[in-house]
């Protein structure tokens, strides 16, 4: 049996969806990405949302909107993708890594209060795998000093707190649409704000700096005026092709979360035996995404002196998936130990020691919507034996 990390759905209604740019001819951000921003506003309960390119753009439009650049500082968790960390770069402003919690692979609030100096702008708080970060602690705290808070709710979609959907607690939220997502265009990101001063200022940011988008420009009379452009700006802008497909995903959304959260509980149950296997935790009330089932290979307390025969460990049993046809992979990667973070801030491994532990000794497990019970019965019982 082959059993692949994760599996897109895509269905009659997503091929239709993005050929119909092609009949139409209008195939930059128009009226399809309009539909699919008006409706992930209401999935998620916020009043607007603005697409864009990828996540990564949508981070580093939060952070320019909210005024962040040279000299500033911006805190952002040491276990994540890199491009949360690569969007206050972009800005000019220095990232401060903070070390992460082994129970929830979300930020150490308390490391990063540690953090915290007079330079600091901003914090990157990461819903990481799906899993909502703390937002009932951070926000009070973020507010108290004065800190723009830029969600990366890359993974986040479906993930809530009593009820509150991620992205909507900060000043700003992005979510990808990667293939690795719950839902996808391809590429593809959304950005929310709730204010209305922001959301135009990010409108205009992914699009050159355009007054007006030119859907806008081209239905109004004197058509042939430009925009006016009196910020710098980006070309951060969705294509109408991927701004249908997100319609037509997204219309599946509440199915496929429902699927994920479905299998995740299976996992919880058939995994509960294994002493040396530490499964995802959800606090009371939190609604996990799931974008991943990330679990932490932890046979014994795991410390920074023991990672380098964990770590073998956590590889040979990763190898032995693999020749059964069981793809895992790492949960993600400490950004602290990244050639480019190592060698420009002269960060060693042991300064971040969660990070540097839930990159070596995470192990992500399959899990899609289309996954049958046998085919999670066969990870499930090939992770028992081969170990
Ligand atoms: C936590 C996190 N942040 C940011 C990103 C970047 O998203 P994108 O690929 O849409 O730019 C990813 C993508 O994998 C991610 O996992």
């Amino acid at each position: 049996m082959k059993i692949p990390i994760t599996k897109p759905v895509f269905d009659d209604a997503d091929r239709a969806a993005v050929a119909s740019p092609l009949d139409t001819g209008w195939v930059v951000q128009g009226p399809n990405v309009a539909r699919f921003e008006a409706n992930f506003a209401t999935y998620v309960g916020a009043p607007s949302a603005i697409a864009c390119s990828n996540c990564t753009t949508g981070l580093h439009m939060g952070l320019a909107a909210a005024g962040v650049g040279p000299g500033d500082e911006v805190l952002v968790p040491a276990f994540t993708w890199v491009a949360s960390a690569n969007a206050a770069l972009y800005c000019g402003a220095t990232p401060v890594l903070c070390d992460v919690s082994l129970d929830t692979f979300n930020v150490d609030l308390n490391d990063l209060e540690a953090r915290l100096t007079p330079r600091t702008r901003a914090v990157v708080p990461v819903h990481l795998f799906g899993l909502p970060a703390d937002m009932g602690r951070l926000m009070p705290w973020a507010r108290k000093h004065g800190l723009a808070v830029v969600e990366d709710a890359a993974c986040g979609l479906d993930a809530r707190i009593d009820g509150q959907h991620v992205g909507t607690f900060g000043d700003y939220g992005a979510f990808s649409f990667h293939p690795r997502k719950a839902i996808t265009t391809g590429e593809g990101g959304m950005v929310l704000t709730a204010d209305a001063a922001k959301d135009a200022l990010v409108r205009s940011l992914r699009d050159h700096g355009a007054s007006k988008s030119d859907a806008t420009r081209h239905a109004a009379k004197n058509a042939f005026l430009l925009s006016e452009f009196n910020v710098l700006g980006y070309n951060y802008r969705m294509t109408d092709m991927q701004g249908a497909l997100g319609v037509t995903q997204l219309a599946k959304a509440r199915w496929i979360h429902d699927r994920r959260c479905a299998l995740a509980a299976r996992y919880d149950r058939l995994l509960s035996g294994l002493s040396w296997l530490r499964m995802p935790v959800v606090p009371e009330g939190w609604t996990h995404g799931y974008q991943s089932y990330v679990c932490l290979f932890a046979p014994e307390t795991p410390t920074f002196a023991a990672l380098e025969r964990l770590r073998a460990e956590r590889d040979a049993l990763m190898t032995r998936l693999e020749e059964d046809g069981i793809q895992t992979r790492q949960g993600t990667h400490a950004v602290h130990t990244l050639g480019y973070y190592r060698d420009r801030f002269g960060l060693r491994a042991e300064d971040y020691p969660n990070a540097a532990l839930a990159e070596n000794l995470s192990i992500t497990l399959p899990l899609y919507p289309q996954m049958t019970d046998e085919e999670q019965d066969y990870v499930v019982e090939h992770l028992r034996a081969r170990r």
